[in-house]
């Protein structure tokens, strides 16, 4: 194993995401950042400086448990202190497991500001995954908005509420194509794009030879867009799952929620005089994005010649039962870790739409998260007073809460308690759906754990109760770090809190995050050991990282 040194100067730079011109966060004077690819066991090495000159920044390392480095989980007021304007930061930290990582911003909402990139995780030299190909591709997938992320901002801070709507464009490894689409032949009243205005928006191109199979690895950076992907023509097999190895299986189109990566294995088995359109449209919410298109060319065919049949349609955005249907098809690959058979602890979590002073929120067990100047991680293992509201969140909510109607009183209140777990205990989480403000909506929701992957024990309609226990799947459950909840649903996970830390829980819609969807988790904070001076010289945190010692 080596370490893989990158040095990265983050800035805002002009580019043309969707063919218009723009900002975009590069990185490097680049858009989607540089691609990290190491060797499992590698330690990754970045040095990040922030020439942002108005906005701190940070970088979080999607999928990467940080084990045994809490302070290079990159979450702002959680794990370190923002990296201010002309200042650098080191991340240093271990990739233990191969597979489809990325990483993002993660402070206020620059990862919907293009602080984004791919981290791809190899095998260890003599080491295989279980299946086999002769080439890979990989496609970041994100959504992109033609407002700054400072206007977004605003409108969902201020009365009344201004969302942010639909994205303009999905990218396909930071590319796409605006009110345009290059199989607009197949698409009922469709611009032609005519010559690609730039290089930076050019369809992405697979080059395949006839009968080879290859991987696909595909992770979404979506702010706010569930996805699906199908490969005109071609089947997928899913080997993959936020980098865990799952039981192999079929499908003709895939869902790919904001958070979560893939990959899956398809032979170029299909008539090798054609090319093939890979299609990649929005679910979950009634889409006003027209849907991203890259080309599967079949060597020695020329890229640009037309596919001979129509892009695949993206399933109706409200077909849930199809969504379902693929969600349910996930377990882990035999030989893979299995739960603990019991549990030591249970917390409920309810989502709700909410009103906080008459700002529209999202709440947690009627808390809509804010978090503080100072960062969890010191306060806590300096044992601070008075940096976050030390008293325990709800385990729960009310028996009689009716998921299925809007909250009968629609306020809460805001908070950043802690829910703290004894190091090494099982810890079962259920998320649980509930209808939003207005009647008969109910959103879907990927949640993120940090720090963890969490087996996903079931799913269910409706309010989740004690006898869904004994349907949880403890026999093949797989292993995720991200996991949707279905509008009225419940999800179940599981997890052994052995990583000391304190790690962000949260629904990965950005705009979701911002209006406080997410619950802080912590374990054995006191064996973190030797954190660099750096991540937390900021607010309370400062005085004992300078003084090295601490007076209450
Ligand atoms: Cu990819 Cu806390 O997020
Ligand atoms: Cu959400």
């Amino acid at each position: 194993s080596k370490a893989r040194h990158h040095k990265w100067d983050v800035e805002y730079v002009y580019w043309k995401p969707d063919c218009l011109e723009g900002v975009v966060i590069g990185i490097n004077g680049q858009f989607p950042g540089p691609t990290i690819r190491a060797k499992a066991g590698d330690t990754v090495v970045v040095e990040l400086k922030n020439k942002l000159t108005t906005e701190g920044v940070v970088i979080h390392w999607h999928g990467i448990r940080q084990l045994g480095t809490p302070w290079a989980d990159g979450t702002a007021a959680i794990s370190q202190c923002a990296i201010n304007p002309g200042q650098s930061f080191e991340y240093r930290f271990k990739v233990d497991k191969p597979g489809t990582y990325f990483y993002h911003g993660h402070y206020g909402m620059q990862r919907s500001a293009g602080l984004y990139g791919s981290l791809i995780v190899d095998a260890a030299d003599g080491d295989k995954e279980p299946f086999k190909y002769d080439g890979e591709f990989n496609f970041l997938l994100s959504d992109w908005w033609h407002q700054s992320i400072s206007a977004q901002e605003v409108g969902l801070s201020s009365i009344p509420f201004r969302w942010i709507g639909e994205p303009q464009s999905i990218l396909i490894n930071g590319r796409g194509q605006y009110n345009c689409s290059i199989a607009a032949k197949y698409m009922e009243g469709m611009n032609t794009c005519g010559k690609m205005a730039s290089p930076q928006c050019r369809p992405e191109v697979l080059q395949v030879l006839p009968n080879k199979t290859y991987r696909l690895r595909i992770a979404s950076s979506t702010a706010l867009a569930s996805l699906n992907l199908a490969i005109g023509g071609h089947n997928m097999v899913v080997v993959e799952a936020d980098g865990n190895h799952v039981q192999p299986f079929t499908v003709t189109d895939m869902d790919i929620y904001s958070g979560e990566s893939y990959s899956v294995l398809f032979t170029t088995d299909q008539n090798p005089s054609s090319n093939y359109w890979i299609s990649i449209g929005v679910r979950g919410r009634l889409p006003n994005t027209q849907p991203a298109i890259a080309i599967l060319n079949y060597r020695p065919n020329t890229p640009s010649k037309i596919p001979s049949s129509a892009p695949p349609v993206t399933p109706a955005w409200n077909d849930y039962a199809h969504s379902k249907s693929f969600s349910y098809k996930i377990f882990a690959l035999n030989g893979s870790p299995k739960p603990p058979s019991v549990s030591n602890r249970r917390v409920s979590l309810l989502n709700t739409q909410t009103k906080v002073n008459g700002y529209t929120k999202w709440a947690i067990n009627n808390i809509s998260l804010t978090l503080p100047t100072t960062p969890y991680l010191g306060a806590i293992k300096f044992g601070l007073k008075n940096v976050y509201d030390e008293e325990k969140p709800p385990e729960g909510f009310p028996e009689d809460y009716d998921v299925m109607h809007p909250p009968a009183n629609p306020n809460s209140i805001q908070g950043n308690k802690v829910y703290k777990f004894d190091f090494m205990s099982t810890v079962d989480v259920i998320l649980q759906n509930a209808n939003a403000l207005s009647g008969n909506v109910s959103e879907i929701h990927p949640w993120h754990l940090h720090g963890h992957d969490f087996w996903v024990l079931g799913y269910g309609d409706g309010r989740f109760t004690d006898k869904d226990v004994a349907k949880f799947n403890l026999k093949n459950p797989p292993l995720r770090n991200t996991v949707v909840i279905f509008p009225y649903g419940w999800t179940a996970l599981r997890f052994v809190a052995d990583n000391p830390g304190v790690w962000a829980f949260h629904c990965h819609i950005e705009p979701h995050l911002h209006m406080g969807m997410g619950v802080i988790f912590a374990e054995g904070v006191e064996r973190v050991g030797n954190i660099p001076k750096d991540a937390l010289s900021c607010g309370v945190d400062a005085t004992i990282m300078t003084n090295g010692t601490h007076h209450p």
